[in-house]
């Protein structure tokens, strides 16, 4: 069992459409199937926006979003709350971008309030605000329409660029109703399928920066791929078959579950057995959750503290034990932290299993823990399940 947050379990209903046989790539059902994926795709997102797939990592995907819409010497400023947007920024000045970050920690959301004081003084050089829905380092899930409220609260026009990578398909996401310019995501955890699909959702806000006389970007350039006189320009040459295949297999899934509010209520449940877990393991100086304020915790990725104990230590354990992999503690107390991805095709049993596994690797090594964490998942669960 792989419970690290992403790439995420492949159905086997997304396995087996990879492995279809490779059609015609210039005429016949791709064509459509392509098509039809990038309309349904707006609906994952919320948004009567333009999408656009990518053959790429969520890197890639990043990259779409900034070569599209800023040039170089435009300046951004990159909201911390874990790593994602930071790095997201440090791409975007390698392209020429100033880029400032709004500093945050990585135990809390981002600070709105000092990036409102930011705007406020700016000279009109701010052209967009990048931030993480959910920073799968940290596990924070950040209030995306607090920040177009404190944006719009000082007639700021910079454009907010969110990452979902880790939250679309996990908690609950709208784009349109949140006055999100730009969304990026990619296949790999909530969408349940490999790596390799980077995803990018533009209003018309957006889409309006292309009409400026401003230089083409190549591969992720938007124009072709907006408005393709051929099929192949959409993906700027040969399709990803097997990864439009899978999508579109991920997506029958969605669907045949209840739609996108049944699996964010899913997810939901399954976090909340996981955030019970390790409440019930946490002692004073040992084991605990690293976002303390319960609003900003995500369903999709919970990152745990393991405090004098070495987190390094369990999770090699699990994995040379149990077969359980488990996620490393990212960039802060790497030794003494750990993640559990809870993101996409994901039942009780996966998460029980991964819960017991974890509180059977804790008793062998002695750690200090509060109670069972298995039962109050369990009592959680059993709870939800009615
Ligand atoms: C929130 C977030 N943004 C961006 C990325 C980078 O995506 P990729 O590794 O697919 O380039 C990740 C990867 O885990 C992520 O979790």
């Amino acid at each position: 069992m792989v419970a690290i947050p992403g790439p995420s379990v492949l159905p086997d209903a997304v396995r087996t459409a990879m492995a279809r046989p490779m059609p015609n790539i210039y005429d016949g059902y791709l064509v459509e199937l392509c098509f039809e994926v990038l309309e349904r795709l707006k609906g994952i997102a919320r948004t009567d926006g333009q999408s656009f797939m990518i053959a790429s990592n969520g890197h890639g995907a990043w990259q779409m979003a900034i070569a599209n819409t800023m040039l170089p010497g435009d300046r951004v400023l990159a909201l911390e709350s874990g790593r994602f947007a930071i790095i997201w920024g440090e791409y975007a000045a390698m392209a020429g971008v100033e880029t400032e970050v709004i500093p945050g920690d990585f135990h809390s959301p981002v600070d709105i309030e000092a990036m409102t004081a930011r705007l406020e003084a700016d000279d009109g050089s701010i052209r967009a605000i990048l931030m993480s829905h959910t920073d799968t380092s940290s596990s924070v899930r950040n209030d995306v329409a607090a920040v177009r409220a404190a944006i719009d609260s000082v007639g700021h026009d910079a454009l907010l660029m969110v990452d979902c990578i880790a939250s679309l398909g996990c908690d609950p996401y709208e784009m349109d109703a949140w006055g999100v310019d730009l969304t990026i995501s990619a296949s790999q955890k909530g969408m349940m399928c490999p790596p390799g699909l980077g995803l990018v959702w533009a209003n018309e806000r957006t889409m309006n920066v292309l009409d400026t006389d401003r230089p083409r970007v190549g591969y992720v350039d938007w124009h072709l791929r907006k408005d393709p006189e051929f099929f192949y320009e959409i993906f700027a040459g040969t399709p990803p078959v097997a990864h439009i295949h899978a999508l579109a297999t991920a997506l029958d899934l969605i669907d045949e579950e209840g739609g996108l509010d049944a699996v964010w209520a899913r997810h939901a449940v399954l976090a909340d057995g996981v955030r019970a877990a390790v409440e019930a393991w946490s002692t004073p100086g040992g084991i605990s959750l690293n976002i303390p304020d319960p609003a900003y915790r995500s369903n999709a990725v919970t990152t745990i503290r393991t405090g004098s104990m070495n987190a390094t230590d369990l999770r090699r354990r699990c994995e040379a034990q149990s077969g359980l992999t488990l996620g490393i503690g990212f960039a802060v107390e790497p030794d003494h932290s750990f993640r559990i991805g809870h993101m996409g095709w994901l039942n009780p049993p996966m998460i029980l299993g991964t819960l017991a596994t974890i509180e059977a690797t804790l008793h062998s090594m002695g750690a200090p823990i509060g109670g069972s964490g298995v039962a109050a998942a369990a009592e959680t669960i059993g709870a939800a399940l009615g």
